[in-house]
């Protein structure tokens, strides 16, 4: 009975130190982050572009968190910079994933900036990536026999819209591609702030 005390209470102990350290401790450190000064709030059209991100399950193969270069070579990967808390500002829930099936997305709108590109690969993602594995989301579009005033029309690549047709984005398309363009954490974080000039007063930390 004595040792069953022992356990119990060692395990709570345990489980008391890692709630503490994985989920109060970091809760304490991050969570009232102003957001960095280089990032813009989402608008209304990305945020409903996010709502798709998250309805279509990117999120289950694409990261939003480049890694430092002492951890990982995504910098040379040309994912960008590591993150910081205050990159997230705007972003609830957050949309960090855990999976890179595909690349990291969170510097996307840098790396490629093209309505069309992002429009078609989303169509079809073989058109542009032969072999990917993405799934394409021919949901997202309409085919038509004549595009309409106000279409957007696919300039996809010879023999990938159906004969005769032409594919439109639909507003869900046309949304999350402005999501993902909005995706860009380029800006200057830490160092730049530093090098900036002298500190704001009451910043302890940089006078030392
Ligand atoms: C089953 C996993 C999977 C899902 C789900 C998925 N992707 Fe992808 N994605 C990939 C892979 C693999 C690649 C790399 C090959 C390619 O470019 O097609 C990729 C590439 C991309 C790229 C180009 C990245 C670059 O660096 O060139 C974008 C943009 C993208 N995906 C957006 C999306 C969006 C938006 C969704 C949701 C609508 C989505 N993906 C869903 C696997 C996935």
């Amino acid at each position: 009975m004595k040792s069953e005390i022992k356990l119990l209470s060692g395990a709570m102990v345990m489980l008391g130190l890692s709630t503490s350290a994985l989920v109060v401790l970091p809760y304490l450190q991050v969570h009232d982050a102003p957001p960095s000064p280089g990032l813009k709030p989402y608008t209304r059209a990305e945020l409903r572009g996010r709502e798709v991100y998250i309805a279509n399950g990117c999120l289950y193969c694409h990261s939003q968190q480049p890694r430092a270069r002492a951890m990982a070579p995504d910098a040379a990967r040309g994912w960008g910079r590591a993150t910081v808390a205050g990159d997230y500002a705007y972003d609830a829930p957050h949309l960090l994933g855990t999976m890179r099936t595909g690349p990291d997305l969170m510097n996307i709108g840098v790396r490629q900036p093209s309505a069309q590109w992002q429009l078609g690969h989303l169509y079809q993602p073989r058109a542009y990536v032969p072999g990917s594995i993405m799934p394409s989301y021919p949901f997202l579009f309409d085919t038509k026999a004549q595009a309409e005033a106000g279409d957007v029309v696919l300039q996809l690549p010879p023999g990938h819209a159906p004969a005769g047709q032409v594919v439109v984005a639909r507003p869900e398309a046309l949304d999350l591609v402005k999501y993902l363009q909005s995706l860009d954490r380029s800006y200057p974080v830490l160092p730049a702030r530093a090098a900036a000039g002298p500190a704001p007063q009451g910043d302890r930390r940089a006078v030392q």
